[in-house]
């Protein structure tokens, strides 16, 4: 379908225009011009006396050092003082029997690939080889880019921990902190925030060797930046300034890298590293698998630690809630056993939140004895805190009562091999881990359990390559992965918990023989792994691709479809991206029939307009991104982004729809759902505030909580999550930081506090999300249309044939406005529209214009939205919906 000649085309006009656009650049040539190259032997001579791997001159580096070659290799040895343990710790990885290797080939090539075993020491160890072969001598840095912000920061300090360095020099930087300095010379960092610094410096001139890492895990970033990282290496090359790429993988299906002449058109060399992994027993169950996996698992740690010799448990379970239950539940089967340090920190921890807490209990007293309903705290409505207690309470008696009878297991079956039977009180200490944990608290499981315990890790998807935790010999999984899935062109989201891939099974058994002979424990049986998938699918060909295109297009990269990703996304997919983008005014709209012949032959093409280039430097979405371009006026401002900060951070609620497994819990879920359900509704108001809808829900949800201090106790109170609370926080700061940048008349400030939005202003609110959100527009079956029953109080959209309905959590769910946009669909029994807000129709015209038809003829001016008087502005007589169905005639002034 592609023809080969445009292909050629776009091809070059790709290379040449970052370059044209980097000509304007001061650049310093000089910077990476490295001295001669000493022998390695020498520099080995130089550096502390700690036992390290013998290393002679290969011919080929004879060769090297003898000719005068182009600026490949760094010269100066910087030595580093390991202290004798981590020395002979790291002597042992099995990456140390490849360092000459590794270092010959990104000596002789400009892009290697190195694959090795999680637990082979990738990550940690390959930084410290450039370091010390003196790739960041001149004051250049290495950096290396992980697809998640956990391996980014815990891996940062373990690499200074092992090269006794500050934080100052080995850092990181994610996407709200850092601690990057003029000083760090190995930086760890996420891959979208390498590709946000692709943005600002094309050729990362601060960079002499980029290591990508986790490569195998195909995540949309580290497949962009691959392609991007590609050219860039050639750029470079030809500038004189040579760029080493190293990607790093855990499996050894590196065929998309090196067989993929579009990406990188001389494949590059593979280095193998040998895993010392010990054999691990895997044994399925005999049972067909159960849904109840959690409870499952419950069982299978408790026989594993009742029966089996010490060694720690690692148990792989599908998300954040399912952790902390088993978790909870097997703190409470077997007593803890807590080193002092953590005691003491507990201690101090719980403290302070009992202070917190008698300070709210004594703001609601307070409120109580005023007599008032609701509490206006600060002007949000706030219900006095404390009615959720009893609820708590209920559920952790519930808990235990499950507990009793869980513990009675039948301990006979296919288990693991002999071992006698053991003291079962031996203490089992419970860690979690997972993404959104905080830092400190992942940190945890790599330090050994106290004297005398067992560890057990309860992780998701998380521990499966990019952590690896010492000491672990018995792995129990689930087999399942919980998933998000789109449809790639309506946008459709469902949450799937599926099976995981046959690599990604192996991958967790793996985690079982780092230190010794371990065993995996596969809660399903060895039929249903074989009708498991090989592989994952790589993430680019799951979602939808909006803001990679946009931010592709920002960096003068207008072919997308040319682009060498490592697997392509559907050609459907970019051209649904594409189509939105013209619509929300990033791309210029070409002509309908240049669109069509574009489309016809697969040349997508659009360039970016001045708008796509102000959306792009917002760290959000597409369609939010559009919402913040729009709210300069009015002093929407500070509201848009609030807003778009909690449409950003998923999930602010509570998940209190889970299914009840008993009578008791389904009346303290119903008792917090309606609680909840009070709040809502306060914090949407009345009148035009209500007509924003669940958009004001979170407004004045982020409002309230910011005048609470963003405390735990009022998230706790008010089912807020209060990591979300607080991630919100960080990104309101951060999008404050990149308004200003764009727009400094602005001149905001980070107040957190703010007051509520004013009636007008509200409506502006709305505007700019129907604005934003203006192809996820609704429309209300009306009841002469009802076909039959299923479409009551249905919805239409344009690109579903299925009627979709405002999901029952929405404060719109009764409202029932004829006209809505929404923040996305799910798929759940039925399709339903999440975060909600009424458009009135008169603004469709306006806002929207693309999606409408207009009746009357051109000559007249525009629709436009007037400032002054706060409406839209319409001369035509009569507008009609574009796509998809018919919309009568409407008025309009
Ligand atoms: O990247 P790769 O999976 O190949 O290995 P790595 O992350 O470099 O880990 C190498 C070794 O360092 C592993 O055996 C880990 O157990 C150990 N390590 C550790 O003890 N503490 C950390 N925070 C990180 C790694
Ligand atoms: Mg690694």
């Amino acid at each position: 379908c592609r023809q080969p000649s445009s292909e050629e085309e776009s091809e070059s006009s790709e290379e040449s225009e970052p370059d044209e656009a980097l000509a304007t650049h001061g650049e310093p040539a000089t910077a990476h011009q490295p001295p001669a190259l000493p022998g390695k032997g020498d520099e080995r001579s130089t550096a502390h006396s700690q036992p390290t791997p013998a290393r002679t001159l290969t011919p080929l580096q004879t060769a090297a050092a003898a000719l005068p070659r182009p600026p490949a290799k760094p010269a100066v040895f910087i030595p580093v003082n390991r202290t004798p343990d981590i020395q002979e710790e790291r002597l042992k990885l099995p990456i140390l029997s490849e360092e000459q290797a590794i270092m010959e080939a990104v000596a002789e090539h400009p892009i290697v690939i190195v694959c090795g075993e999680t637990g082979s020491g990738k990550t940690t160890q390959v930084p410290q080889f450039l370091y010390e072969a003196g790739y960041s001598s001149d004051g250049s840095v290495i950096g290396v880019t992980e697809p998640r912000r956990v391996a980014a920061v815990a891996m940062s300090q373990r690499v200074a921990k092992e090269m006794n360095l500050s934080q100052r020099v080995v850092s990181y930087q994610i996407r709200y902190e850092g601690n990057v300095t003029d000083e760090t010379r190995i930086k760890f960092m996420t891959d979208g925030v390498l590709l946000k610094e692709i943005q600002k410096d094309f050729l990362l001139q601060k960079y002499r060797v980029l290591i990508v890492d986790e490569a195998h895990e195909r995540s949309v970033y580290t497949d962009i930046l691959l392609g991007l990282l590609s050219r860039i290496v050639a750029l470079r090359a030809k500038r004189q300034l040579p760029l080493k790429l190293l990607v790093m993988s855990a499996t050894l299906r590196v065929e998309d890298f090196t067989q993929n002449t579009r990406l990188f058109p001389k494949p590059p060399p593979v280095i193998k590293v040998e895993s010392r992994q010990f054999p691990v027993t895997v044994h399925f169950n005999k049972r067909t698998p159960l849904d109840d996996y959690s409870g499952e698992c419950f069982r299978k740690v408790c026989k594993i630690h009742r029966m089996l010799p010490a060694g720690g448990i690692l148990v792989f379970l599908t998300g954040q809630a399912e952790v902390h239950a088993l978790c909870r539940r097997l703190r409470k089967a077997f007593p803890a056993c807590r080193s002092q340090p953590q005691e003491e920190e507990e201690r101090k921890e719980s403290a302070e939140e009992m202070r917190k807490f008698k300070k709210s209990q004594a703001r609601a007293k307070k409120a109580q004895a005023a007599a008032l309903p609701k509490i206006n705290l600060d002007n949000y409505s706030v219900l006095p805190a404390g009615e959720g207690d009893e609820d708590r309470e209920a559920e952790m008696d519930e808990e235990e009562e499950a507990l009793g009878s869980d513990l009675d297991l039948d301990l006979g079956d296919d288990g693991a091999d002999g071992g006698e039977q053991l003291d079962a009180s031996l203490p089992l200490h419970v860690l979690p881990l997972y993404s959104l944990l905080a830092p400190e608290k992942q940190a945890q499981v790599f330090r050994p359990p106290p004297e005398g315990s067992r560890l057990c890790v309860v992780a998701t998807n998380v521990a499966e390559t990019s952590l690896t935790i010492p000491g672990i010999k018995y792995v129990v999984d689930c087999g399942k992965v919980k998933k998000r899935y789109y449809d790639r062109v309506t946008g459709v989201s469902s949450f799937r918990v599926t099976w995981v891939s046959q690599a990604s099974a192996d991958q967790r058994a793996g985690r079982a023989g780092r230190t010794e002979p371990g065993h995996c424990y596969r809660l399903y049986s060895s039929a249903v792994f074989g009708d498991f998938e090989q592989f994952p699918p790589p993430e680019v060909t799951r979602r939808p691709v909006e803001d990679l295109i946009l931010q592709m297009k920002a960096l003068n990269i207008e072919k997308v479809i040319n682009f060498p990703f490592p697997t392509p996304p559907s050609v459907e997919a970019l051209v649904a991206a594409e189509e939105l983008l013209i619509a929300l005014g990033a791309l210029q709209a070409p002509q309908r029939a240049e669109r069509m012949k574009q489309l016809q032959r697969s040349r997508l093409s659009c360039p970016i307009t001045t708008l796509g280039r102000t959306m792009a430097t917002f760290p959000v979405a597409p369609r939010y991104a559009k919402m913040l371009a729009l709210s300069r006026q009015h002093g929407c401002l500070p509201y848009a982004i609030a807003l778009v900060a909690a449409m950003t951070v998923r999930e602010l609620f509570e998940e209190l729809d889970r299914p009840a497994a008993s009578e008791e819990e389904l009346a303290m879920l119903t008792s917090r759902r309606a609680r909840v359900a009070r709040m809502k509704r306060a914090w949407a108001g009345q009148g035009a505030s209500l007509q924003l809808g669940d958009l004001m829900v979170l407004l004045g949800a982020v409002g309230a909580c910011e005048f609470a201090s963003c405390s735990p106790e009022f998230c706790q109170a008010n089912g807020l999550r209060f990591k979300a609370m607080l991630e919100i926080r960080r990104l309101r700061g951060q999008l404050t930081t990149a308004v200003n940048a764009v727009c400094p008349e602005a001149g905001l400030f980070v107040d957190p506090k703010m007051q509520p939005p004013s009636e007008s202003q509200v409506t502006y609110l709305r505007q700019i999300t129907t604005a934003g959100l203006g192809d996820h527009l609704a429309r209300r079956v009306q009841s002469e249309e009802l076909l039959d029953d299923k479409w009551k109080n249905a919805y239409k959209t344009p690109l579903l044939d299925d009627p979709v309905f405002i999901h029952p959590s929405s404060v719109l769910f009764r409202e029932l406005p004829e006209f809505v946009v929404y923040q996305e669909i799910v798929e759940t029994t039925k399709l339903y529209m999440k975060g909600v807000s009424a458009v009135e129709v008169q603004w469709i015209p306006a806002l929207l214009p693309s999606y409408c038809q207009f009746a009357a003829p051109l000559e007249e001016p525009p629709p436009a939205y007037c400032p002054d008087k706060g409406r839209v502005l319409c001369h035509r007589a009569s507008v009609f919906y574009r796509v998809g169905w018919p919309l009568p005639p409407v008025q309009v002034d």
